[in-house]
């Protein structure tokens, strides 16, 4: 009731969605063009790709190819942002093989070659691939990055609620979500993530295209094997600030002050959930509570 009480005047504030900037990663050979469009855009307009970096990109660009991971564009723009924004670290929520936990983790220690910390926390619902069970999550960060595979702490079986006892309030400057698609759970890890992420900090979500690509492939007759859904699609559509779009992946940039998060997710909440029973019912009380947080 509490809660309730307090979100209760957000309901009827007004959102916009925002136009996306767009710089999307069309090919390894255009990548420091991209890459500094991406730079001006995030207003670093000096900065261009560290020496090692091209090269490293050429050597996995053929070990993305676990399904589920993140494509060959995806992973240039994942890169291109985490390098061009240097944090000391990030939180990556959806680890799967570890592939985009590896990349993001080279990215950094490019930009802090000293670093001895941990660069990446990623957490995944699962202990084992989705895909291939009888591997542990994470298992290919050791063939990505082998001198350094111990700057990335996968935590599993865990999810985005274990975000609070990985980072202090307003600490990141960076975050990718790539879990469980189905609205509103992007959402949900957003807002678990906020608190953590300092104002004008960026979140990077994969498949902010897929629910309409999923239909479009089922119109034309394919047979989908995990379905397809909307729940990062409709969150970067309907995203009122700063967010740029690098086709199926984008980011968001949170605003100054974080609580008008609240007026655009109870907006988002109205569209028509993903997920049924139970579930849906633990997971909009877990957005109550996250977004009572950022009062
Ligand atoms: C698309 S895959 C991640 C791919 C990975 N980011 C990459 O590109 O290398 C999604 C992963 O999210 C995990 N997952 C699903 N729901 C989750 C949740 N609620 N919290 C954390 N992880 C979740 C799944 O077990 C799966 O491993």
């Amino acid at each position: 009731m509490v809660i309730a009480r307090r979100l209760f005047p957000y309901l009827f504030q007004r959102v916009a969605r925002s136009t996306a900037e767009i710089c999307e990663f069309d090919s390894l050979e255009n990548y420091e063009t991209s890459y500094r469009r991406l730079a001006w855009l995030l207003g670093h307009s000096k900065k261009v790709p560290p020496p090692g970096e091209i090269d490293f990109l050429h050597s996995i660009q053929d070990r993305g190819a676990h399904p589920g991971t993140i494509g060959s564009h995806e992973f240039l723009f994942l890169t291109a942002f985490a390098s061009i924004l240097a944090p000391k670290r990030a939180i990556e929520i959806g680890t799967l093989a570890g592939f985009s936990a590896a990349v993001i983790a080279a990215a950094i220690r490019r930009q802090h070659p000293d670093q001895r910390r941990t660069l990446v926390d990623t957490i995944d619902r699962n202990t084992h691939s989705v895909v291939e069970a009888d591997k542990p999550v994470g298992f290919q960060i050791p063939d990505i990055i082998p001198n350094f595979a111990n700057t990335v702490r996968v935590h599993a079986p865990a999810d985005s609620g274990i975000v609070r006892e990985l980072a202090r309030r307003d600490e990141l400057h960076f975050a990718f979500i790539d879990a469980d698609h189905r609205h509103p759970r992007p959402l949900l890890d957003l807002a678990r993530l906020a608190p953590y992420v300092r104002s004008g900090g960026w979140i990077v979500f994969h498949d902010i295209q897929w629910g309409t690509m999923g239909r479009k492939a089922v119109e034309a007759g394919e047979t989908l094997r995990w379905g397809a859904s909307y729940g990062a699609e409709w969150l970067f559509d309907h995203w009122p600030f700063r967010k740029i779009s690098g086709g199926n992946i984008g980011a968001i940039q949170l605003p100054d002050d974080k609580s008008a998060l609240i007026p655009f997710a109870l907006r988002l909440m109205r569209l028509q959930f993903e997920i049924t029973g139970k579930d849906a019912r633990r997971t909009q009380l877990a957005l109550y509570q996250s977004l009572f947080e950022l009062l």
